[in-house]
């Protein structure tokens, strides 16, 4: 049996947490309930949006469908050895949960991905990264079911397209795929610690560590994401809100010339990242608020609600940046949230 809820308010399913309703709204817990929502007339007739945990997306409005919430759980240890441990994860575990297990665990390899919002099954979605690492370097396989077909599929890591916050289920495959469960694989020993990042070297010091572990790094990143980005159970919002775009070397030499302090990293010898948060802090936005949404004011990258913003606001925001990044640096910024 599948239980559908109608008229459902998805306020705290969203962390902008913009007040909207779908007009159907299903969970998932099992692989089986998902089948059977997909042989029902429901789904044949309505459109769907499947949710994760609603931090990368802007409503923008009600939604005039069914949301369907992944919300498949369990750890499940698939082969161990001395060395590794490879363990299968339900898509709608929560992200930061899991890393905290890794971590109290002595599994390595995810604790740099620390207090990122969202569920598993959101993580090779868009390929999450931070502080020098992105989730593609751990991921085994995907486990996901075919919207149309109801079949299996189990996606290898290459067969995953990742690439920076891309994968094949945003591009090619975009809304054809239900994500029940990514297998990732772990150190349990000699752990390969990145601690490149140089907040992550600053914050260490600051906290007295001299021998990085998994527990301190991890800590160290969550001290760092807490003194930058806002609690989205506080303050609405959706990490970052756009990509860093990357631009010809060329353009951001000229850049240079006019802003000797630009930050760049390179992408390979005729391209650059350029931080989209620097670009919009140079346009003025940085902690800027139009009634009731913003710029957040320590991390420009960052949209926020203050309270009782709708999606259209914030997209309109989102909409005035990138027109005054474009105008003042000729450079294309592309959201990163799901707008919808
Ligand atoms: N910067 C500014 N002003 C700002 C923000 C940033 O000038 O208001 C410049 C600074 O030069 C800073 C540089 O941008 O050194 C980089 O900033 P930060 O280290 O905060 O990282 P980011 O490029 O803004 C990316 C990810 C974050 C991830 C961090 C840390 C994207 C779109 N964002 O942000 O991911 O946590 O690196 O690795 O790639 C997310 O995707 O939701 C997210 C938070």
């Amino acid at each position: 049996m599948i239980k559908v809820e109608e008229n459902a308010s998805l306020k705290s399913y969203n962390t902008f947490g913009i007040d909207v309703n779908t007009k159907y709204l299903c969970r998932i817990t099992t692989e089986k309930q998902l089948i059977n929502l997909l042989q029902s007339p429901l789904f044949k007739q309505e459109k769907h949006y499947i949710l994760g945990g609603g931090s990368n997306v802007l409503f923008t409005g009600d939604f005039d469908g069914l949301v369907i919430k992944d919300e498949i759980k369990g750890i499940e240890t698939v082969r161990e050895d001395d060395n590794h441990i490879t363990v299968k994860v339900g898509a709608g575990e929560n992200w930061h949960q899991f890393v905290m297990h890794a971590v109290a665990s002595g599994w390595g390899g995810i604790e740099n991905l620390s207090l990122i919002p969202g569920t598993v099954g959101a993580a090779p979605m868009q390929n999450i990264g931070a502080y020098g690492v992105e989730v593609k370097n751990l991921i085994e396989n995907v486990d996901a079911v075919e919207l149309s077909t109801g079949v299996f599929k189990t996606f290898s890591n290459e067969q995953c397209g990742f690439g920076y916050r891309e994968s094949v289920f945003k591009k090619e495959l975009a809304k054809k795929y239900f994500i029940s469960s990514v297998t990732l694989r772990l150190s349990k020993k000699n752990h390969l610690l990145n601690t490149t990042y140089g907040a992550i070297q600053e914050t260490l010091k600051e906290m007295n560590v001299t021998q990085p572990t998994l527990q301190t790094i991890s800590n160290a990143v969550i001290n760092i994401r807490k003194s930058k980005l806002p609690d989205p159970i506080v303050i609405g919002n959706a990490g970052s809100f756009f990509k860093n775009p990357t631009v010809p070397l060329k353009q951001y030499e000229e850049l240079q010339n006019s802003n000797p302090t630009a930050p760049g990293y390179p992408v390979d010898n005729q391209n650059v990242k350029i931080p989209a948060g620097w670009l919009i802090e140079q346009c003025g936005w940085k902690g800027k608020r139009i009634n009731n949404v913003g710029v957040h004011p320590k991390q420009a990258l960052v949209l926020v609600n203050y309270g009782e913003g709708n999606g259209a606001e914030i997209l309109n925001l989102s909409e005035k940046i990138k027109a005054s990044v474009m105008e003042k640096f000729q450079i294309q910024l592309t959201p990163e949230v799901n707008i919808l």
